[in-house]
């Protein structure tokens, strides 16, 4: 036998600590870092909680029989504390090892769990963590992509908030460069022209944007084309006056973007105009979202302006850039494509930007961690970026650590076929329109379940639900679908957008899950009725002896594990998995165990204890993925 590791209110850990412990005992000569234990929930609940599968690899690795290597295992085994002892019976097959847990065991760790925090301790190593989130680019609409990196932003921001850790996010907010100067250039002429700006759009900014940006590429088309097949004179010289004009323009744009740069006031003032508009529609969407983003977040590569010539000359001087073709690149080991810092017409690159911005973000807001929610499309730029900031240093904070710099990529949104998402006319989708349907859509489906009120009077009390109430749940089952559905997919992964399935009441979706809260809490109404308060069982023991009993007590029990595992691996899908399986684990408990009319007073109280440890389980697991709750629907 081994010293038994202590318990950990998660089975799951102290299980892997003492399998862990028991195989080293076992196979001395086997190399600590290559031992996986292979232990989880057990598929047939009547053999036992959880299956430990690690006898199968380990046997091919060590050329022994299977049976014979879980029987080795088992005699070092020390499960005291935890679970049954593991007998010979308790393999199954060809060396599944089985594992009961103790009832008193789990009791007393859903004792430990039941606490302000759930058992969730502040972390040992409190980190200062920079969440780069949202990031809209100006003079343009947030659209569906945005809702990603957005919603998946701030959940990765609550997570780490919620394990105790300091958190800083940053909206790197699209509003500097060619493309902006282009805008505000525009704006400067509409100005000149006697138009009357104060009631600009988002929409008029974003056809002026388009308007821009659609001359500067018929410029780039013609040139390519002329060059590519000649053409007759006439039609050279139709090309030729069309890039004129937006060479031109794009002259023009360059120049504002100069006199910008050096705090012109009228192109100060024309920028700022965009900038207002622009941010004034993003914070509304972020509020509406229920994401933590406010104009604290914004540092938008404008904020960089002036310290992108520091960090040029600073590759410069260091050797860290070099010339390369007449541009300024770093290289990166491991990369064929370098890191490009400044173009060959001296312009700065959306890399030069990030780059001060890791510089920043380690070096004076003393990031720890730097965790980039942004679209996998770009992959390449961020390992460009990580790699050349190592090289320069920048990712090192004031006192002398190197940030782990993370890019939690995501996915696209995709329509039902399977393409990116886009309307009918294939233009992107606006990120507000699709929560304002998305919102009809819940008010109509509230509605017509409330019109069949008459039928369960107690569910849905009709004259309660007025109308202002019944907005504000409309708007939380809302949000609850949208992001559930966004977050609840493994973030790498596509996912195809479904009103009616992200909306449905049933099935893994955001509006079950309220729905769910709402029944769970719907105990303690019924319980003061019958004068049973809180405090009365608050304390009370817990008795975990129905299957059901169990099962829930296991998933609760999972709680902090799974909250750190989500945060540290910037996998919000994993919280959204647990609080599912907690409905459900409810719902059966619910099903099968009566509460307020249990038999004895005992079990009474502790079946209503662990009513209120799910619900509270269940709420701090929807508050911590940012998804707002109701108290009745
Ligand atoms: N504005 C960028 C875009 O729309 C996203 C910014 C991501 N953050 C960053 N630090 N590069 O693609």
């Amino acid at each position: 036998m081994t010293t038994a590791a202590p318990i950990s209110i998660d089975p799951l850990e102290t299980l892997d600590a003492r399998f862990r412990a028991a195989i080293a005992a076992a196979f001395p000569d086997l190399p600590a870092e290559g031992i996986e234990t292979h232990i989880a929930a057990n598929r047939q609940p009547k053999l036992g909680d959880f299956q430990s599968n690690a006898a199968m690899p380990l046997a091919k690795r060590l050329g022994k029989n299977p049976r014979e290597v879980a029987g080795a295992i088992i005699e070092r085994l020390d499960l005291s504390g935890v679970a049954e002892p593991v007998t010979a019976e308790a393999i199954a097959g060809p060396g599944f090892i089985n594992i009961r847990l103790l009832g008193d065991a789990m009791a007393a760790s859903l004792t430990r769990l039941d606490t302000e925090q759930l058992g969730i301790e502040p972390p040992e190593h409190p980190m200062m963590v920079v969440v780069d989130l949202c990031g809209v680019n100006l003079a343009k609409q947030m659209h569906v992509g945005h809702l990603r990196s957005t919603v998946i932003g701030d959940a990765v921001a609550r997570l780490y908030e919620r394990l105790g850790h300091t958190v800083v996010r940053q909206n790197h907010v699209g509003d500097w460069g060619l493309p902006i100067a282009m805008v505000v250039q525009k704006l400067v002429e509409l100005e000149q022209g006697g138009r009357d700006l104060s009631d600009l759009s988002l929409d008029e900014l974003n056809a002026l944007y388009r308007a821009a940006q659609a001359e500067c590429k018929a410029e780039k088309a013609a040139l390519a084309l002329i060059n590519k097949v000649g053409g007759h004179p006439k039609a050279e010289a139709e090309l030729e006056a069309r890039i004129e004009d937006a060479g031109a323009q794009t002259e023009r744009a360059k120049q504002r973007l100069v006199k910008l740069q050096s705090g012109d006031p009228e192109s100060v003032a024309a920028w700022q105009r965009v900038y207002d508009i622009t941010m004034g529609a993003c914070l509304a969407t972020c509020a509406r979202l229920h994401a933590h983003i406010s104009e604290d977040a914004s540092a938008g590569e404008s904020s960089y302006r002036d310290e992108l010539a520091g960090v040029i000359d600073d590759l410069t001087r260091r050797g860290i850039a070099e010339e390369d073709d007449g541009a300024l690149v770093v290289r990166v080991d491991g990369l064929k494509e370098p890191c490009i810092v400044r173009k060959r017409d001296g312009g700065y690159l959306y890399a030069t930007t990030d780059l001060a911005a890791i510089r920043r973000r380690a070096g004076t807001l003393g990031g720890e961690r730097v965790v980039y929610c942004v679209d996998a499309r770009q992959a390449l730029h961020f390992k460009q970026v990580f790699g050349a900031a190592h090289k320069a240093g920048y990712d090192r904070t004031p006192d002398g650590k190197t940030a782990e710099l993370f890019h939690a990529a995501f996915g696209n949104v995709l329509g039902e076929d399977n393409k990116p998402l886009k309307t009918r006319s294939g233009e992107n989708i606006k990120l507000a329109d699709l929560i304002d349907e998305a919102i009809e859509r819940a008010r109509s489906e509230l509605n017509r379940r409330i019109e069949f009120a008459p039928k369960f009077p107690k569910d849905y009390p009709e004259q309660i639900i007025d109308t202002a109430e019944r907005e504000q749940i409309a708007d939380a089952v809302a949000i609850a679908a949208l992001k559930y559905a966004d977050l609840s997919t493994e973030r790498i992964k596509d996912y195809v957008f479904s009103f009616d399935r992200m909306l449905a009441f049933e099935g893994e979706t955001g509006p079950y899950l309220l729905y769910a809260l709402v029944r769970t809490k719907s105990i303690f109404r019924k319980a003061a009725d019958a004068g049973v308060n809180p405090d009365d069982f608050a304390d009370a023991p817990l008795l975990l002896e129905e299957p059901a009993e169990r099962a829930l007590a296991l998933t609760l029990l999972r709680h902090p594990g799974v909250v750190r595992a989500a945060g540290e691996n910037h996998e919000p899908n994993r919280l959204c998995a647990h609080a599912y399986a907690l409905a459900g684990a409810f719902s059966t408990f619910f099903d099968q165990c009566p509460v307020l009319k249990a038999e004895t007073d005992g079990t009474r109280l502790s079946r209503l204890r662990l009513c209120a440890l799910t619900a509270r389980a269940l709420e701090d697991a929807l508050n911590t993925l940012g998804i707002p709750t109701v108290e009745r629907m």
